[in-house]
């Protein structure tokens, strides 16, 4: 604990709903388990934000993915011995904190939200808390005092809004809140869809489409076939500058998971074709989901284990978060 106190604090979490993939692995589970020794680490399931699409999320079906994804945080290498992880419902001073949050949100600031925009289209009805997706999440990551947030791209402007809402509420009523950073991969921050690599590998549409992710728990028959039929082009351009999207695509995957440099990876496929790349990535992936999966199916049947876990993070996030809570609500003269 002594030591935790010095360390820089490191805050991020996962939807549990849809089909966890590989860009999630890429741009967020595996930065976390490599900077895992380096800094105090506070990994959530953010099983409110999943609410914001209500018409998606049955009870039955949100109870099951988030013990899956609990699993498979620790089954990607969280080490529960270095990290806390815990169920953001949990802990009621997210949703507290999000309230008073959005007291001092001006609404064109959600109204600009790219996220929020793109979700809200492709919805009959627009419920309010998807709009207010975002204070909820400056809500989780202000209530730990995070200095960095590992994430993926697309929540970069995210973490800018959380950057504005903080500064903003510290103009207001003191120096309350520290002002985060994301952390983010300089490459394999944004996956592409093997179907469509104009558009972000989506958990979603993972879900619900054949060869457009690679789930973690697909068996090598599904990573196979989604690879193999990866959309490329009919030329034979396996630089990563040149390559069109998708091959490029894939040539980022393959720089992620074997932690080869470019110059490498150019050399090695320099007289090659794609169905050469197709195969050897098929290899990576299939290697690397291996071990995940074999854990997996250990911890699932843990299940006293997988509590036990979940309710020592949920008691020392509740610490925390208290904390933090009780002080902003005193600098905004509520009573305690
Ligand atoms: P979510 O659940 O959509 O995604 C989880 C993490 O995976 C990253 N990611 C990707 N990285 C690379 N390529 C992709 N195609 C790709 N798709 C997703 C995301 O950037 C993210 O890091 N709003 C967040 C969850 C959240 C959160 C937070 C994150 C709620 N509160 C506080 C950090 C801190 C989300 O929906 O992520």
């Amino acid at each position: 604990m002594e030591t935790n106190l010095k360390k820089k604090r490191v805050f991020s979490g996962i939807q549990p709903t849809g089909q966890i993939h590989i860009g999630n692995y890429v741009g967020a589970l595996s930065l976390w388990v490599e900077n895992q020794d380096q800094y105090d680490n506070i990994f959530c399931i953010v099983d409110l934000h999943s609410l914001t699409i209500p018409e998606k999320v049955k009870p039955d079906y949100l109870r099951r993915k988030v013990k899956e994804a609990a699993a498979l945080y620790l089954a990607c290498g969280i080490d529960p011995d270095k990290s806390t992880i815990f169920i953001q419902s949990q802990v009621t001073q997210h949703a507290e904190l999000a309230w008073l949050l959005n007291c001092v949100t001006p609404m064109g600031w959600l109204e600009r939200m790219t996220q929020f925009k793109s979700k809200a289209e492709s919805l009959e009805t627009v419920g309010t808390g998807l709009f207010d997706y975002p204070v909820l999440m400056a809500a989780d990551i202000l209530l730990y005092k995070t200095d960095y947030v590992p994430v993926g791209e697309d929540q970069k402007q995210h973490i800018e809004i959380t950057r504005d809402i903080a500064q903003r509420f510290n103009h207001m009523y003191g120096e309350v809140f520290k002002i985060p950073e994301e952390l983010m991969r300089k490459s394999g921050a944004r996956i592409m869809g093997f179907d469509d690599p104009e558009s972000k590998m989506s958990k979603s549409i993972g879900e619900v489409k054949k060869r457009h992710s690679i789930g973690l728990l697909d068996p090598p028959d599904t990573v196979k076939d989604t690879i193999m039929k990866a959309t490329t082009d009919s030329n034979r351009e396996l630089r990563f500058e040149y390559a069109s999207p998708g091959v490029k695509n894939m040539l980022v995957l393959y720089e992620a998971l074997t932690g080869k440099s470019r110059e490498e990876i150019e050399k090695h496929f320099e007289n090659s074709n794609y169905g050469t790349l197709k195969k050897e990535l098929i290899d990576v992936v299939v290697e690397t989901l291996k071990p995940i999966q074999a854990r997996f199916e250990e911890i699932i049947r843990e299940e006293t284990y997988l509590n036990n876990i979940l309710k020592e993070g949920r008691e020392r996030a509740t610490e925390i978060a208290g904390d933090t809570l009780d002080i902003v609500k005193r600098s905004m003269g509520l009573s305690l």
